[in-house]
């Protein structure tokens, strides 16, 4: 049966200002990163409130530059959530870090900060939060813990474009945040990423690596031939000059990467940042809305959203309970897949859970709410600017016509 309410592979549809935008930025004498992504990066900074933003070809190459340039190394411990999309764990597991997975809040499905504390060693380094689906992690618990044990803090904004935390943008608390533009994301380029920070140092350290060039402490050279030759007056590659002026003390540098994005990319995300409070406005009335006819329903029960981080629901998640209905999850998935045409996600998979982690000796059993909520209780329904209203009140009265069919 074809899908009455499928998972749209966009967050919102892209229209003629974003055409309009691109057609604009063809014209330009470059299409590598150039004045129009700088231009996004200067306002995606002062519509966060962050000194620093660095365009970036996805979240993901954030993460890793945000490893990078934190220095995460062998044997570093860095504490991060299992409920995330595995990718953020990967910075810190190509930098043969240790990851220590704390647990998550039944009712945020956010990290538990009470769950950090008691896996800081003296090896941790770093703890990694995500904003999951949309609402901002208790950040006063987790900044206060960082400042206690002199952590660094990475968060990934993957879901939070837009979210705050008591009035202040997620991606702003910590050390590095990093935000995704991938074709789901609340804004985006297609594929694409930002990465922000308060720093001056890490951010030029950023700027570097993450555009092809090396980075390390580097010295004046007294004889500044190489060979018989002195640096000609045709080099005017800044690389290549510094081959002639300068050495890497102790030989010691970090190796770059072409991490940038394209103006081409940076043209839609200007305008999607135009358009993300509207946008993050719209997916909110849509999941008030389904609150409301949700919590109604026995068994069902909705994410709690705090007053001072309001949800900017990227995912829209809720929570059904087995015991109450008589019957499983992947029953009830079932039904609402089959009879009422609903597509159902269920987002993320255990992370600790995953082959290459029990592999490194992670177990069932590490993280016991997260657990029990993937495989008993939380599941997301489809949320994208684009539904219609019959949509929304289709899902309501699925969810409540499954669970009385099996419940009966
Ligand atoms: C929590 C989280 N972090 C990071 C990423 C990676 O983002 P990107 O696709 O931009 O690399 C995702 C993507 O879905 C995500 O959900």
């Amino acid at each position: 049966m074809p899908w009455k309410v499928p998972y749209s592979g966009i967050s919102n549809r892209l229209g003629l200002e974003e055409a309009e935008a691109l057609v604009h930025v063809l014209g330009q004498d470059i299409l590598m990163k150039g004045p129009t992504a700088q231009q996004f990066e200067r306002e995606f900074a002062e519509r966060i409130g962050v000194k620093h933003a660095l365009a970036m070809t996805s979240c993901t190459t954030a993460l890793f530059l945000a490893a990078q340039i934190l220095k995460l190394q062998a044997g570093d411990e860095v504490i991060t959530t299992p409920q995330t999309f595995w990718v953020t764990t990967w910075p810190m597991l190509a930098r043969k870090c240790k990851i220590r997975f704390a647990d998550i809040e039944p009712n945020t499905l956010n990290i538990d900060p009470n769950t950090i504390e008691p896996l800081i060693t003296e090896k941790t380094k770093a703890i990694c939060v995500v904003h999951f689906g949309g609402q901002a992690v208790e950040m006063d618990a987790v900044m206060a813990l960082a400042q206690k044990y002199n952590l660094r803090v990475i968060e990934d904004c993957a879901h939070t474009p837009g979210a705050c935390y008591k009035n202040r943008h997620v991606g702003t608390f910590g050390d590095v945040g990093c935000f995704s533009f991938q074709s789901l994301k609340n804004m985006t380029t297609g594929e694409g990423g930002m990465l922000v920070t308060n720093d001056d140092k890490l951010y030029e350290y950023a700027a570097r690596l993450g555009t092809l060039h090396m980075h390390g402490e580097m010295m004046e050279r007294t004889d500044k031939r190489i060979g018989p030759y002195r640096e000609p007056e045709y080099y005017r590659d800044w690389h290549a000059q510094n081959a002639f002026n300068l050495d890497y003390v102790d030989g010691q540098f970090e190796v770059g990467n072409n991490f940038r994005m394209s103006d081409l990319q940076a043209a839609v995300g200007r305008v999607q940042l135009r358009k993300l409070d509207q946008n993050n406005d719209r997916r909110r009335a849509i999941a008030h809305r389904l609150n409301e006819g949700l919590r109604a329903i026995p068994g069902i029960t909705v994410q709690a959203e705090r007053p001072y981080a309001p949800h900017i629901y990227h995912l829209y998640s809720f929570f059904y309970d087995p015991q109450v209905v008589g019957a499983s999850k992947d029953e009830f998935i079932r039904h609402l897949e089959q009879v009422e045409g609903i597509q159902i996600v269920v987002r993320f998979f255990p992370v600790h859970l995953l082959a290459e982690f029990r592999a490194l000796g992670h177990q069932y059993g590490e993280c016991p709410v997260a657990e029990r909520l993937y495989f008993e209780n939380q599941m997301q329904l489809p949320i994208y600017s684009h539904l219609t209203d019959e949509q929304i009140d289709h899902m309501i009265q699925g969810v409540r016509r499954a669970v009385e069919k099996l419940s009966a």
